[in-house]
């Protein structure tokens, strides 16, 4: 008796836990797709299995497998509305440069860079290694690609890079000498309002395509080609 009493405590919990962490919505459109791309995969990846199991065949199974689960996890688990996508590299170079400059102008003895949003952290481990003297935080609210980020800063022994799991709107950027990001429309514009607000004068923001709202003067542009045109927004907080 008391056995199944505990078992159905257990239950409870489990069924709460799901209501709190799972809103099943009405499938939209992107669920269709989704799901046909999943269903695509799948076929795929049977195809290769059905063949001779060479190196290159293995490789791309597991790519395929990767996209598979990568696409499922975006669409069913990632909360934030914000894809995993990465910065592309020659946008990630000029970021790091630019930060590099900043920190040299500055003369500073500690800089402390925040990426709202880390993603797997491809972007911080760059600017950890090109700025060893600085102090580099990711932030992201996501499960997954923040267990990725802890995995490779391991991998890489990159010292001056942490990460933390949580959402960014709380976290107090007081002292905070520069901030990279790669978010949405929507999600910038109400970070900008915060970044202004908190900010230190003189603190650097580079927002990879998307712009902030706020007090914000009107900022520098950077473009390159990516293989499409990818603009970086770079604003400066104004030393009164
Ligand atoms: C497009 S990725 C950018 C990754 C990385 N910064 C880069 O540029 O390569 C944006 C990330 O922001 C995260 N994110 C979105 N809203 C967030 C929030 N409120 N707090 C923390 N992370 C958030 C998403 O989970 C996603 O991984």
């Amino acid at each position: 008796m008391h056995k199944i009493t505990h078992n159905l405590g257990f239950m409870k919990n489990i069924l709460a836990h799901l209501k709190t962490n799972f809103t099943v919505t009405k499938p939209d459109f992107i669920d269709l797709m989704v799901l046909l791309f999943v269903i695509g995969f799948g076929w795929l990846v049977v195809d290769l299995w059905n063949k001779p199991h060479d190196i290159i065949t293995i490789a791309t199974m597991l790519a395929v497998i990767y996209f598979m689960i990568r696409t499922i996890y975006e669409r069913v688990f990632n909360r934030t509305n914000i894809p995993t996508l990465e910065t592309p590299s020659v946008l990630i170079r000029e970021m790091a440069k630019m930060l590099k400059a900043d920190f040299n102008q500055k003369q500073a003895t500690a800089y402390h860079v925040v990426d709202f949003g880390s993603g797997d952290g491809q972007l911080t481990r760059k600017i950890a290694r090109t700025l060893p003297q600085a102090d580099v935080l990711g932030i992201e609210n996501a499960k997954l690609p923040y267990t990725q980020s802890l995995f490779f800063k391991k991998l890489f022994g990159i010292k001056n890079a942490r990460y933390q799991q949580s959402d960014f709107f709380d976290y107090d950027c007081r002292t905070v000498d520069a901030v990279v990001m790669y978010l949405s429309v929507q999600i910038s514009q109400k970070l900008g309002e915060k970044l202004y607000r908190e900010l230190k004068p003189g603190a650097l923001v580079i927002s990879n395509e998307f712009e902030l709202k706020g007090q914000w003067p009107k900022p520098e542009t950077v473009q390159r080609h990516t293989p499409f045109k990818n603009t970086l927004y770079i604003y400066r907080k104004a030393v009164t």
